[in-house]
C-alpha cells in the first residue's frame, strides 16, 4: 500500500521544530501528540534558555562550588541534603526515575521514586534532611498533591530536622505550585494531546540541570566535567529535529508490524530502564496493545516466557555501558521468535543487523542518551494508533487536568 506522507499524520515540513506555537492549533498536523512530539526541538531550547546562565561558557575555576544554571533554591538544599524523595504518577513518576539514575550516579545522593498514591499509604522512613520533589505536568494531580500534603505534615512532626519540598511543573500557577517550597517550571507551553511528551522531555531537562548543580556544589564533578554534559545538553535541540526529520518513515514502517499483536515487551537497562517503561506505557495508552517495559535483566527471570511472534519486543541499545548486555537480550529474544525493534546508536552496520528494524537515534553520551530513546517510542506510539484508527489525542478512559 502506498501513503502519502500526510496519510500518517505529518504535514510536509513536520522535521521543522514549531516555534511558540499555539497550543490550540494544530498547525497542518493532524493530531496534537504529533504536533506536540515535533515541538521538542523548541521546548528544550526554551527550557536551556531558561536555566542555563548566559555566562556559563566562562565559568572556569573547578575548584569553587560554581553555578552554571539558574536554580532559584536556597544554597542550603545543595549543601544539607542527606537523601532525595521523588513522587510523581505515569510519565512523570518515569522522569523521576530517570533523575534517580542521574542524583544517585552522578552525584551519589541516596534517591527513592515512589508513585504519588503509593506514598501516601505508604512513604518512605523518615530521614533527616530529606528534599522531597513532586513532578506533575498538570499540578493538579490528586495523588501528587496528597503525597506533597503527606510530606509536610511528617516533616512538620519532625522539628530537629530540616526538609524541603520542590514541584517540578508544567503549571507554574497550580495547586501544587501553591503547596512546595520551591516551583521549577518546565515551560513546555500547553500540552493538549492526553499523552504526555513534550512535557516529559521538558521535565528531564529541568531534572538533569538541578542533579548538574548538586554535581558542582557538592563537587561530585567539576566545572570540566560538567561542561561537555551542558555541550551534550544544548546540542539536543539539533539532535532530536534531525531524528525527527530522518526516522519519522523507518517508525511508520515498523507501525505496520503491530497490525496482529498479542503484546509488546520494551527492555531498557541502566538509565533507559526507565524509558522502557515510559515507552510501554505510551503504547498501551494510546494503542491499547499491553505493553510491558522490563529492566533487560530481570526479563530474563519470567517474562521472557511471554515471548513468540505475535509479540514484538523493542531494545533500547544506545551505545555504552549497556550496550552489549542489551544486544545479548535482542538475540535471546530472537532466537525465540519475537519480531524485534531497535533504539540505537550503535556505529555499525553488523551491530545493526540482529534488529528487524533498527530505529537510529543520533550518538550522545548515554547519560543523556533518554532524550533522544524515548522519541521514537512515542512516535511509535503515534503510529500504531493512527493505523488502529484510534482517537490519538484523547485515549479512552483516560482524563487529563489541562489548565491553559
Ligand atoms: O499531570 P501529571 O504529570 O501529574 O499526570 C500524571 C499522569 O497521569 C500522566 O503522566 C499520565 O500517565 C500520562 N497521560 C501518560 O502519557
Amino acid at each position: 500500500m502506498a501513503l502519502s506522507e500526510s496519510s500518517w499524520g505529518f504535514p510536509l515540513t513536520a522535521h521543522k521544530s514549531i516555534p511558540n506555537a499555539n497550543p490550540h492549533d494544530r498547525q497542518g498536523f493532524a493530531h496534537f501528540m504529533l504536533k506536540e512530539i515535533y515541538e521538542q526541538p523548541e521546548v528544550v531550547r526554551r527550557c536551556l534558555a531558561a536555566y542555563l546562565k548566559p555566562d556559563w561558557a566562562s565559568v572556569q575555576d573547578s575548584t569553587a562550588p560554581s553555578s552554571l544554571f539558574n536554580l532559584p533554591l536556597p544554597e542550603q538544599i545543595f549543601t544539607t541534603v542527606a537523601e532525595i524523595q521523588i513522587v510523581a504518577c505515569g510519565t512523570s513518576r518515569h522522569a523521576g526515575l530517570v533523575a534517580q539514575y542521574w542524583l544517585e550516579q552522578l552525584v551519589g545522593i541516596p534517591t527513592r521514586v515512589r508513585s504519588a498514591s503509593e506514598f501516601v499509604s505508604a512513604p518512605f522512613p523518615l530521614i533527616a534532611n530529606t528534599l522531597t520533589i513532586a513532578v506533575t505536568q498538570s499540578g493538579e494531580t490528586a495523588d501528587t498533591l496528597a503525597a506533597v500534603a503527606v510530606a509536610k505534615k511528617r516533616s512538620q512532626s519532625e522539628a530537629s530536622s530540616q526538609s524541603w519540598l520542590i514541584g517540578i511543573t508544567n503549571q507554574s500557577e497550580s495547586s501544587l505550585a501553591k503547596a512546595v517550597d520551591y516551583t521549577l517550571p518546565t515551560l513546555a507551553g500547553a500540552e493538549i494531546g492526553v499523552a504526555a511528551t513534550k512535557t516529559f522531555l521538558s521535565q528531564l531537562v529541568v531534572l538533569f540541570c538541578l542533579a548538574l548543580e548538586f554535581a558542582l556544589r557538592r563537587r561530585a564533578l567539576s566545572v570540566q566535567q560538567v561542561m561537555p554534559l551542558i555541550d551534550a545538553l544544548r546540542s539536543l535541540p539539533d539532535q532530536i529535529e534531525i531524528l525527527l526529520k530522518q526516522q519519522h518513515e523507518a517508525i511508520q514502517t515498523t507501525s505496520l508490524t503491530f497490525a496482529e499483536v498479542s503484546g509488546c515487551i520494551v527492555l531498557g537497562r541502566g538509565i533507559n530502564h526507565a524509558i522502557a517503561l515510559e515507552g510501554a506505557l505510551k503504547l498501551k495508552e494510546t494503542t491499547y496493545i499491553h505493553a510491558e517495559g522490563y529492566a533487560g535483566g530481570e526479563f530474563m527471570h519470567g517474562p521472557i516466557a511471554l515471548l513468540d511472534v505475535t509479540v514484538p519486543v523493542i531494545v533500547i541499545a544506545p551505545e555504552g555501558t549497556v550496550y552489549d548486555s542489551m544486544l545479548a537480550n535482542a538475540q535471546k529474544a530472537k532466537s525465540n521468535g519475537a519480531p524485534l525493534i531497535g533504539i540505537t546508536n550503535a556505529a555499525t552496520q553488523d551491530d545493526r543487523v540482529v534488529f528487524d528494524y533498527a530505529l537510529i537515534v543520533p550518538a550522545i553520551d548515554e547519560l543523556l542518551s533518554p532524550f533522544l530513546t524515548v522519541i521514537p517510542l512515542q512516535l511509535l506510539a503515534y503510529s500504531i494508533a493512527l493505523q488502529r484508527g484510534l482517537d490519538v489525542d484523547r485515549p479512552r478512559n483516560i482524563t487529563k487536568t489541562l489548565v491553559t
